[in-house]
């Protein structure tokens, strides 16, 4: 953390994600005078923040009244706005500051191009837990990216949650259809299991599928056993469980569908990169 108390923050599109990194900037007790934010469109979940830290937001660098040398820049535009969001005023500012983006689609090759006067790029992908300190995130470094600015973004996106680190960036497209796109198929495991809750009666469904996969975890993380340890363990011969894992189990079940459903996704990350 010493490392990022000397640092200066830019953010650019302080939407979901670049809030997120605001909002554990200010967790982290980074002062406000230290972060500058780049925002088209100041929401009441921005603007609350920004009166109670008194933050700094401009609409566009020109409008910036005062020095502000950012050291680490991040930018979390749409891949459709970055574009438009650089202009040459925003690439001299940002000359010497580290550049960490996690849009998605925008290989370290394209961000160059549209930083041509930047060396330090980071490209970094995370997934949505990252609002609650959760996130799962894989960075990749530029080669010429130093030791000691590798230690400073390693510190920013651990603000995040927690950090991998891959010097392979065709990998990204498996972590965004494995890992970014993860949540939402937690969610529809959660949400398919409380609407069988519900229509067996239960009154609790939602607190008692949150707590059983909750509890699930807990043990993975205790145990320290593998998952397979741990659901052979709950299935016993000739039982209920053992039933229902016939089914999710076969070849036309769950793990072939999960297989089938992250293949997919995983062609789509790379056409859309293509296509940015
Ligand atoms: N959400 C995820 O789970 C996730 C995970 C990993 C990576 N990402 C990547 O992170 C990036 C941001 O995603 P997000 O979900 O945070 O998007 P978002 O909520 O739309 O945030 C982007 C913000 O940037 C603003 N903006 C657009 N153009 C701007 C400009 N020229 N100057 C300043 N601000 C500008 C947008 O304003 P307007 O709304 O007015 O356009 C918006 O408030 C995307 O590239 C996405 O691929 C997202």
């Amino acid at each position: 953390m010493i490392n990022l108390k000397k640092q200066k923050f830019l953010i650019i599109g302080a939407g979901n994600m670049g809030y997120a990194v605001l909002n554990s900037l200010i967790e982290n007790k980074i002062s406000s005078k230290k972060i500058l934010i780049i925002e088209k469109k100041i929401t009441p979940k921005l603007k609350k923040l920004k009166s109670k830290h008194n933050l700094k937001i401009v609409k566009n660098v020109r409008l910036l009244k005062y020095k502000f040398v950012p050291s680490i820049s991040l930018i979390s535009v749409k891949p459709n706005q970055l574009n438009a969001a650089v202009d040459s005023s925003l690439e001299k500012f940002l000359s010497n500051s580290l550049i960490v983006s996690i849009v998605a689609g925008k290989k370290i090759s394209d961000l160059k191009k549209i930083f041509t006067l930047n060396k330090g790029i980071v490209r970094a992908m995370t997934n949505t837990p990252a609002s609650v300190n959760m996130g799962t995130t894989l960075i990749c470094f530029d080669k010429i990216i130093k030791s000691d600015q590798k230690k400073i973004v390693r510190n920013f996106l651990s603000l995040l949650g927690q950090i991998n680190e891959t010097k392979n960036e065709k990998v990204i497209d498996d972590f965004t259809a494995i890992f970014g796109s993860g949540p939402a198929y937690i969610f529809l495991f959660i949400e398919t299991l409380i609407k069988i809750a519900d229509k067996s009666g239960f009154k609790n469904s939602k607190n008692m599928v949150l707590q059983t996969f909750l509890g699930s975890l807990l043990l993975l993380f205790n145990e320290k056993d593998s998952p397979t340890h741990l659901k052979n363990s709950v299935t016993s011969k000739g039982g209920t469980t053992e039933a229902a894992l016939k089914i999710l189990e076969n070849k036309n079940g769950l793990s072939t569908l999960i297989s089938k459903a992250i293949d997919k996704a995983k062609k789509r990350s790379r056409e859309l990169s293509k296509a940015n």
